[in-house]
This record gives C-alpha cells, structure tokens and sequence, in this order.
C-alpha cells in the first residue's frame, strides 16, 4: 500500500546550508510519527518540503504516492497544516475563522458540522463567539484542529503543536490526536519535546542537524520509553 507520506533520501539547502540531508522515512496511514529534534534541526523545514513550500535540492517527498512538486494542489488538498503560531485571524471568531478558511479551502460546512466538529475539539460554548484573540493558546489548537476536522484530510502536519500549552491542554490535545489517527487521519508531528513525542507517537525518529540519526517504535502495546529516548536525544545533542 502506499504510504501516505514518504520522504526519500530528502535534501535540502537554504541559502547555502545543508539544512536536511539524505532523510528518509514514510508514515503509514493511521499512524503518528514524531520528528523529535533541537532547535534547527530541520524539523518545520520538513514539513515545508511535503507541503511544497521548499523544493527538494536532493531525493524527493511524496503525498499519497504523488511526489508534491508533480502535482501541488492534489498534495495540499490533503494536508491539513498547523504551523507553530496558528494562522487564524485574532480579530474574528472561531464560527467567522471556520468559515473564511473553509472558503479558502474550497469547503463549506453549516452551524450544525461547524458545531460539532467544536464539540470534538472541546471548545467551550461560549468562547465560540468570542474574538481569538482572547483565547489562550490551547484554544487556539484547538480551532485550529477544529478546521483540519472540517477539512476532511487524511493528513495532519503539526509544528511543535503542544509548546506553550499547560500539562492539560497537552493531554487533551494528544488524546485528540490519538483520536484522529485511530480514525484513520496520518499524523506527522516534529516536536523538540522528548515526553509528548513518546507520550502521542507509535513512532519517533531522532533528527540532528539535518540527518535522521535514530528511530524509535512503540510495541507491544506500550507507549515508547521516555527514558530511551531522552538519552538518545542527549547523547545526540552533545556527540
Ligand atoms: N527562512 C529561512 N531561510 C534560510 N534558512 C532557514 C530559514 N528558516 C530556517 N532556516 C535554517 O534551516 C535550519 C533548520 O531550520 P528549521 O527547519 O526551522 O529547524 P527546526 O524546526 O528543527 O528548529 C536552521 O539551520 C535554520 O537556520
Ligand atoms: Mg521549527
């Protein structure tokens, strides 16, 4: 089967920096696989690449077995993009930010779907009305969750999705994910946070400084050792 996201042999150079280099992976469909990294790893510039924002300077990244440069629209189409500050406007509510982005998207959705879909993500009633820019963050995420729900696509890319939210509104958001990849939505999600990465993930590669150094999967049933991993982040980070 094809898998629904597939980096092969992925380089990338931005403005002269080897910012990935000779990455590979796929994520099967169902499943949620964790980039985990520091700072300028070349974690956002992954996701960048499957979204056809940068272009490959080596291998190649397909989408539902579509190299994304062949044919962009069909790619994004089937993406639904959180990126780490949400794009959604501050001066509108959630129902008017649902609504315009949906258009944007080419989609649209009644009260009732936009309703339930708030319902999904628990946002209260009453905060739905109100201008975002008196959410807390983890408000945000979760409208912003709301619209991907609304989307319909079968991919979900997160950008460091819980930094910045409280130890509740992480556990919320991950079993949200949870939630959505055992409906059957791909989950790529690149993170520097060792504990939510095996907390969320089935699997988790380790990336440094642009290479892909390390993998780790969830079996049997358990949930990746924090621990494991942790030290191999360390271990990484000072190497
Ligand atoms: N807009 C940009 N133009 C050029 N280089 C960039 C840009 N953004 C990031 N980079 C470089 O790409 C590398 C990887 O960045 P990024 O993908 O944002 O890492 P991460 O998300 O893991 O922190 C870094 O070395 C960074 O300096
Ligand atoms: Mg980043």
């Amino acid at each position: 089967m094809t898998a629904p996201l597939e980096a092969r042999e992925l380089s990338l150079i931005r403005e002269g920096n080897t910012v990935l280099d000779g990455v590979s992976f796929t994520v099967a469909a169902g499943e949620i696989f964790a980039l985990l990294g520091g700072n300028g790893a070349g974690k956002s510039s992954t996701l960048l690449t499957f979204l056809g924002f940068l272009e490959p300077s080596g291998g190649q990244v397909l989408v539902n077995g579509i190299s994304v440069d062949s044919d962009i629209t069909t790619v994004r189409d089937a993406i639904a993009y959180l990126p780490e500050a949400t794009s959604l406007y501050g001066h509108l509510n959630a129902y008017e930010n649902l609504d315009y982005f949906l258009d944007l998207a080419g989609k649209s959705a009644g009260r009732v779907a936009i309703d339930a879909a708030l319902d999904r993500v628990a946002l209260p009633q009453e905060a739905r009305t109100r201008r975002l820019q008196s959410y807390s963050k983890g408000m945000r995420q979760k409208t912003a969750i709301a619209l991907a729900l609304l989307r319909e696509t079968p991919i979900l890319l997160l950008d460091e999705p819980t930094s910045g939210l409280d130890p509740v509104a992480i556990d919320e958001f991950h079993d949200l994910v949870k939630a959505l990849a055992e409906g059957g939505q791909t989950v790529l999600m690149v993170t520097h946070d060792v504990y939510g990465a095996c907390q969320v993930a089935d699997r988790v590669g380790l990336l440094r400084h642009g290479k892909l150094v390390g993998s780790f999967a969830a079996e049997n049933g358990k949930r990746i050792d924090t621990e494991t991993v942790h030290a191999a982040f360390a271990e990484r980070e000072t190497a």
